[in-house]
This record gives structure tokens, sequence and C-alpha cells, in this order.
């Protein structure tokens, strides 16, 4: 599998000996969180057909079976502050998006903030985790994408099946796993290339692949559930809403989720 993800590669990529393939792993994000703490360079990235402990945000778990989809952790190290990394998830959204249009032919959604869709259906997602260094300095990101590939709807869980799709029901082809690893390696260094200096001009292109945007949402903290209707995205990747009493709000990821007013999305 390694070997076919780098044959895939762009020619220009240049961390392809930095990238190690996994059949099977806990976590690809919690395994190169070890590899960033013991040195690993930026660039350094872990792929895997299989996850036993998958992590989602906010504590979920995420369905990682065994080579229906690609599990992928890369490291970078962008010299910067933390606060200058507050578009991360964004800006890897809309990478995943370039990556996956450019394998299928189809581009999919982003819902604020990080669940790559298409129609009504969940196809991936990103977690990203940043580590500091005992004087509170940011020492490293790790970023990690997991992507549904060859699953039809019958193989995903019944809890998850309406909602959850993959790229081979998206394209109604079937796609080549390491192809989707390498499209999605090549979209991350492209990222990492104007990760701090391109960022108004990623937020225009998060607006326009946002889903959230112009539609009616939930907004969730914790037991309490509030309506509203999404305006736009702030060029920090928060949420501005509009509350029924016609009053402005910005929600951030980290306090709210949101669900469309009639199902997930
Ligand atoms: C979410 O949907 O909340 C985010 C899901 C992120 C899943 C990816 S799969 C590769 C990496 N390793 C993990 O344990 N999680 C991320």
């Amino acid at each position: 599998m390694k070997d076919e993800i780098l044959s895939c590669l762009s020619p220009q990529y240049p961390w392809g000996e930095l990238v190690t393939y996994l059949p099977e792993t806990d976590s690809t994000n919690t395994q190169l969180k070890r590899l960033a703490r013991e040195g690993a360079p930026e660039g350094t990235a872990l792929v895997s057909g299989h996850q036993t402990v998958g992590r989602g945000r906010k504590g979920r778990s995420f369905y990682s079976p065994e080579g229906m989809g690609i599990y992928l952790s890369i490291l970078l190290r962008p010299k910067c502050e933390a606060a200058d990394l507050m578009h991360l998830t964004c800006a890897t959204g809309v990478a995943m998006c370039n990556a996956m249009e450019s394998i299928t032919g189809v581009r999919p959604g982003i819902k604020w903030t990080n669940d790559l869709v298409f129609g009504k259906r969940k196809l991936g997602g990103i977690l990203t985790e940043l580590g500091f260094t005992p004087q509170g300095k940011l020492d490293y990101a790790v970023i990690g994408i997991g992507i549904n590939c060859r699953q039809q709807p019958q193989d995903f869980p019944p809890e998850i099946r309406d909602m959850a799709g993959s790229l081979a029901m998206m394209s109604g082809q079937a796609v080549s796993r390491a192809q989707v690893a390498a499209a999605m390696l090549d979209s991350l260094y492209q990222m990492r290339q104007t990760l701090l200096t391109g960022k108004d001009a990623m937020f225009t292109k998060y607006r326009r692949d946002c889903v959230t945007l112009g539609q009616p949402v939930s907004l969730v903290r914790g037991e309490e559930v509030r309506h509203a209707y999404a305006l736009t995205v702030d060029n920090s990747g928060a949420l501005v809403v509009r509350l029924p009493d016609g009053q402005e709000e910005t929600v951030n990821s980290g306090e709210v989720s949101v669900r469309g007013m009639y199902g997930y999305v």
C-alpha cells in the first residue's frame, strides 16, 4: 500500500520518505502525537487502513472499519502562535474538498466546522490537535482526517446508516484508497504553503464550500437547543447566526454543535 500511495503522489510532494502505512493502529492521531513529542519532523504522516480507537471531536469515536476508508494524520510545525492557527481545521476542510474533487470529479461540501458531507450524508471528518512545549509555546499541530471511501449504505452500522456516506456513494464509482491518500497528502502540502499567508483567500473558499450557510440551524449547547439562521463564517472560523429576535450572534465551534433543522446536515 505504501508504494502505491507514493506512486500516486505528485512529483513535487517533498515528504514522501516521511509517510508510514499502518495496516492497523489504535488512532493515527494518537500515534503521531507520540512521534511529534519524540521530535519527528514536519511532514511526518501516518496512513492507516483500520483504526481500533478512531477518535472524533468532542470525545466522540470515529468509525474506522478495515479496508473501507483512509485514516490519515500529518504533522506540521508552523513557526507561529497557536492563536494564528485558529483557521487550521477550516483550511484542512477546503484542502480535503480539493482532494476529493480531484479524485472523483465531485466536490463535497463542509458542514461547519469540520465535517465533509455530500447531500445529507457525512463522508469524513477532521480532528486537529495542538501540542505545546513545557514553556507553553506551540510545538506541533497534528491534523487527522478520516474519509469513508468504499462503503455502500448496508456497510454502515444501522445507527449511522442514514447519515453516513462514502466517496463511492458520492461519485457512483469505485475509488482507489491509495489514490485518495495521495490526493489528501498533496492537498495538505499545498495547504501548508499558504497556511500563514493566505488566510482571507482560504475563508472565501471555505464560505463557498460550507453548506451550513444560508440554512436554518439548531445550536446545541449542552441541554440547550436554540433555533437560528446561519449567515456566514468570520475570519476566525466562528459561525455568525441570526436568532429569531433578529439579533446576530457569533458562535464558536468549541461551545456549540450545529445541526440542520431537519436532520444532521
Ligand atoms: C470528527 O468527525 O469528529 C473527526 C474525525 C477525525 C477522524 C480522523 S481518522 C484519522 C485521525 N485519527 C483519529 O483517531 N482521528 C482522526
